[in-house]
Order: structure tokens, then sequence, then C-alpha cells
């Protein structure tokens, strides 16, 4: 009997910083995991979908020292925003990652242990340059064109401190023959490259600060998990932070090999791992690949990285002290979550970099979601509505159904669609989310082109053409129920709007499974069906 579980697409984000509240760059990478889980949901797969909070380390530590806090207070505050974050912005995730939890330090106790007792880490002293600000020695590398260290590192300081050191020098090799010979490590191509130029330059001699220093003396900072074989050291935050992607998805410490893991682990990884450029080199293209590897997880169980870029603010970098920092939860209450979800989905192109406009907001919103995709489903139902009380014909083979005014001509609205829905998914797959919502978009404009060719008031005032009406009535009503499956991932309430006005699948109306991508098939809705009354789904944003 085969007793394994299916396999589970498993997918995480970056664990985000405490030591600040939430803003639109978050409210991104937590939308774009979230749309991503979708899509692999409505294709029937299993999904385990993990983000969390980051809540150790000296940042964190310096932020509650000055909100006059202890630290386990601070972070709570702080972790309840994204908590709501996510709550507010239909954010469907299946575990939730704190790193002060028990269960979490125990894991990280744990490979800090086995990697102690492997060899792996050691102490060494070290004597050189400080930033007291960055909390990190500095070395040549860091100096700027003139020799001296950048205003960025604040005061500098000479210091000598003992800490534990993880070999990480000692598998450059490995990583350079791993990502060579997988050419989708990351994603996308020109990440990989530069992860590729940063693991070349990786020195073999530990002595130039090649190795990580995984540990800092409780006596600067103590907020943090402790080291298992030292109690006047805690763990360097990134150490942390990253074992929750395996911490929090059921990963045992114990177990030697991978295979000895529980299947519940097992099941779900390697994991989609959702990151920003930012945090790629080195933290997870160097330090997370190395530590999997050093614990035993062999190359095929690598997770993928999907590098995504940033929102910026007039091509300048957001951030707390430029004070120009956008926060997603006025956004929300202004135009609401589905209208942010699909601006942040659909005006930023996969691994690039965008800047953020409310303005440019509206403009998608109002000619997209507004005249698009609202305007044909008003139009839809109210002419269903007036000409045939709601009721549609569907004809024996609604196959040969034919929508004209498609960009390209199809011999019928199925072809078409089945067209659309492949390219949505051949987008999709690699992670296009922009390209898929131009898919759902397009077929709602030429939805519109074909009323307006068509013109059914025209129609309905000739008895002759009545076959003709219900053929072009059944056809909006079917496109509108395919569209509202692909626009699903990106915009769940809409989605549900859409299936709700139809009056299709009722029993199942809010509920996740609602939405299959084997139901995006022409033809489903049935002989008689009766749609619903129009209700305004997108109202326009009006700017003055
Ligand atoms: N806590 C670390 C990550 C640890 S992962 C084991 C961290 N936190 S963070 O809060 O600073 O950033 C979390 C994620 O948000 C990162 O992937 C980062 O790239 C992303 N973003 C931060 N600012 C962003 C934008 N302006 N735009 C898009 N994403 C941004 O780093």
């Amino acid at each position: 009997m085969n007793t394994e579980m299916p396999k589970t697409f498993f997918i995480t984000t970056a664990i985000y910083y405490t030591n600040s509240s939430p803003h639109v760059g978050h409210a991104y990478e937590m939308v774009l995991a979230d749309v991503i889980a979708r899509y692999h949901r409505l294709k029937g797969e299993n999904v385990f979908f993990l983000t969390g909070v980051d809540q150790h380390g000296q940042k964190v530590q310096q932020s509650a020292a000055k909100a006059g806090v202890p630290p386990a207070e601070f972070v709570k505050g702080i972790t309840q925003k994204f908590v709501d974050l996510g709550k507010k912005l239909d954010v469907q995730y299946d575990e939730w990652a704190e790193t002060t939890s028990k269960r979490h330090k125990r894991v990280v106790q744990g490979i800090l242990q086995r990697l102690f007792d492997a060899g792996q880490i050691y102490k060494d002293k070290q004597a050189g340059y400080y930033s007291v600000r960055q909390e990190q020695f500095l070395t040549d590398k860091e100096r700027g064109p003139d020799g001296e260290f950048g205003p960025e590192w604040g005061e500098i300081e000479f210091r000598e401190e003992e800490n534990y050191y993880f070999k990480l020098s000692q598998h450059k090799e490995w990583l350079v023959r791993y990502l060579d010979n997988r050419k989708d490590a990351v994603i996308p191509d020109f990440r990989q490259t530069e992860l590729r130029n940063a693991v070349e330059k990786i020195s073999d001699n530990r002595q130039s600060g090649s190795d990580l220093c995984i540990s800092r003396p409780k006596s600067r900072l103590d907020w943090g998990i402790e080291l298992p074989f030292d109690k006047d050291f805690v763990t360097y935050v990134w150490f942390d932070a990253l074992t929750n992607y395996i911490s929090f998805a059921g990963y045992d410490p114990s177990l030697p090999t991978l295979n000895s893991q529980p299947s519940s682990f097992r099941d779900k990884w390697p994991a989609l791992q959702i990151i920003g450029k930012d945090v790629l080199v080195p933290a997870h293209g160097i330090y997370w690949l190395i530590m999997l590897h050093a614990i035993c997880f062999p190359d095929v169980q690598m997770p993928q990285l999907l590098a995504h870029g940033w929102w910026n603010l007039g091509g300048a970098k957001m951030s707390k002290s430029a004070g120009n920092i956008i926060d997603p939860f006025v956004l929300i209450d202004k135009y609401g979550a589905d209208a942010l979800r699909y601006y942040l989905m659909s005006d930023i192109a996969r691994g690039k970099d965008a800047d953020f406009s409310d303005q440019r907001l509206i403009e998608r919103y109002n000619s997209d979601l507004a005249n698009s995709l609202g305007n044909l489903l008003n139009r839809t139902l109210n002419m269903t509505q007036q000409y045939r009380h709601g009721s549609l014909k569907r004809p024996s083979d609604p196959t040969t159904l034919a929508l004209t005014n498609t960009p390209v001509e199809f011999e019928s609205a199925a072809a078409f669609f089945k067209s659309v829905v492949f390219g949505y998914s051949g987008s999709l797959e690699v992670f296009d989310i922009d390209a898929s919502l131009d898919d759902a978009i397009m077929c709602a404009i030429s939805c519109n082109g074909f009323i307006d060719s068509e013109k059914p008031w025209l129609l309905a005032k000739d008895v002759t053409q009545a076959g003709r009406l219900d053929g072009i009535l059944y056809i909006l009503c079917e496109s509108l129920r395919i569209i509202a499956i692909l626009i699903s991932p990106v915009l769940p309430k809409a989605a549900h709007g859409i299936f709700d006005q139809l009056n299709w699948k009722m029993e199942l109306s809010g509920k996740e499974e609602r939405f299959s991508l084997a139901d995006a098939e022409w033809g489903r809705l049935p002989d008689g069906h009766v749609v619903g009354k129009p209700v305004p789904l997108f109202p326009r944003i009006e700017t003055s």
C-alpha cells in the first residue's frame, strides 16, 4: 500500500523584521506569495504557505529600548500589525512563523548543536574595525574609493571580540557546482548570475572574513536564542531567522538525514521561497543554501529562490529614516484590498523594481477594473435581465459560438478561452503575474468590443434575431464566469462578487474551493441558468 501523502506545494516569504510597522513593500511580498499559493490551489494542489515575523536581533532590541518597553512586549505590538495586514489584504497563509516561539528555538538550537558537534562551528577571536551603528566588523571591502569607511557605517571603533563562526568557506566549491548544475536555482536569471559572481568572490581563507559569524556575546545583545553550547552567547539573527523555513514546516533537528524526517515535512519540502533582491546575497543565496547543505539536504532538495524587485518612491528607496514610507493600511482603507492587490500585482514586472504612485493605482483600477471588467459585468447582467429576465439559453453545442473582436480571430469562443487559459497558466507557472492579469483583462476588453459590434439592443428589437441574441448573452455570461476564475488568485473578493452575481456555485459563496482551473472550460453554464441582478463591483475612483 502506498502510504506517501500527495506532494504539497510549499511556498514561503521572507519573515518581517519587527522593529517597525509594515510598509507597502511588505504588503507586496505577502500578496505575491498569496497569489502564487492561490494559483496552485486553483490547480487543485495541496498548498502550504508559510509567512511570519523575525522577532530577534539588534534592530528589534534597539527599537524596543527607544520605545521604553521590553523587547518581548515590543515585538508583540508590531507582530500584531503584520497579522492585521495579512487579514486586511486577504492573504491566506497556512502557518505563521514567530521566531520567539518555543518550537522554533528548539530547532535552531538543535541545528547549532549538530553543526558544533560536526566541527562546522568554531570559536575565534576577531579584531578589527567595527561599525557601532550596523553592529558588524568591517573589512576592506567596505572601504570607499578614498580608502575610508563611508558615513553609512556611523561611528567606527577598533574592537577585539570572541565569537563563534560557521565554516561557510568550506562549502564554497559545493555551492559553485550546485549553481552551475541548476540553472533555475534563482529566478530571474540575472539574479542567479549575480549570486554566482558573489560566490566566486568568497575567499577560501576564513581569516579574510569569509566564514559566517553566528554569535553575539550576551553582553551586547541578549535578545536572541542562546547557543546550546555556550550560554554567554546568543545566535546571530540570520542563523535564527533562516531556520524558520524548516522549523515551522515540522523539521526535526535530531534526525540526521532528510529521508529520516517525518513525512509531514518531506511531503512539503523543498519550498519555493519568495524574497526581495536585497536578501538574496549573501543571506539566502549563500548562508541559507550552505546551512541546508551542511545539515545534509541533498542538491535536489534545495529550495528555489524567487527574488522580486522593490517598490520605490520617486526612484528612491523607501526607508523610515528618509521618511518616505507608504503605509499599506491607509491605502486599503482608501481604495480597498482588491484595488491595492491589483495594482501591486499588475504594475510591476517579475524581478524588476517599480515606482509606487497613487495616481497609477487609480489609473489602472479605473481603466482595467472599473471600465473594462466592471462595465462588462454590469452591461451583461443588465441586458440578460432586460431581454431574458436573467435566463440563459445554452445551445446544444456551445463550443461553436463565435466571439468576434478578439485580438486574433478564433473560430469559436471555446477555442479563444482555451488559448487564453493556456497562456495564463504558462505565465503563472513562471510567476509572471502581470502577464496573467493582462490575459484576463484582455478577455474583458474583447467582450466589450464584441458587445459594441454586435449591438444586442438592436437585435432585441428584431424577433428573427432571438437565437443570435441568446447566443451573445450566453457568450458574455460564460466569458465572465471564466474571467472570474482567472482573476481569483489576485482579486478573490471580486471573483466571488462575479460568481455571486452570476448565481454560480452559490453553495460555495465565500469559500476558497469555489474556484478551480478545471472549471475554466467553455460551456459549463447550463441551459436555463438564471443570473442575478448587477451590483457595481468596481465603482470608479474619482479624484476630484
Ligand atoms: N527579517 C529579514 C528577512 C529574514 S528572512 C529569513 C528582513 N526583513 S525586512 O522586513 O527588512 O524585509 C522583509 C522582506 O520585505 C524582504 O524580502 C525585503 O526584500 C522585502 N521588502 C522590503 N522593502 C521592500 C520594498 N520597498 N519593496 C518590495 N519588497 C521589499 O530583511
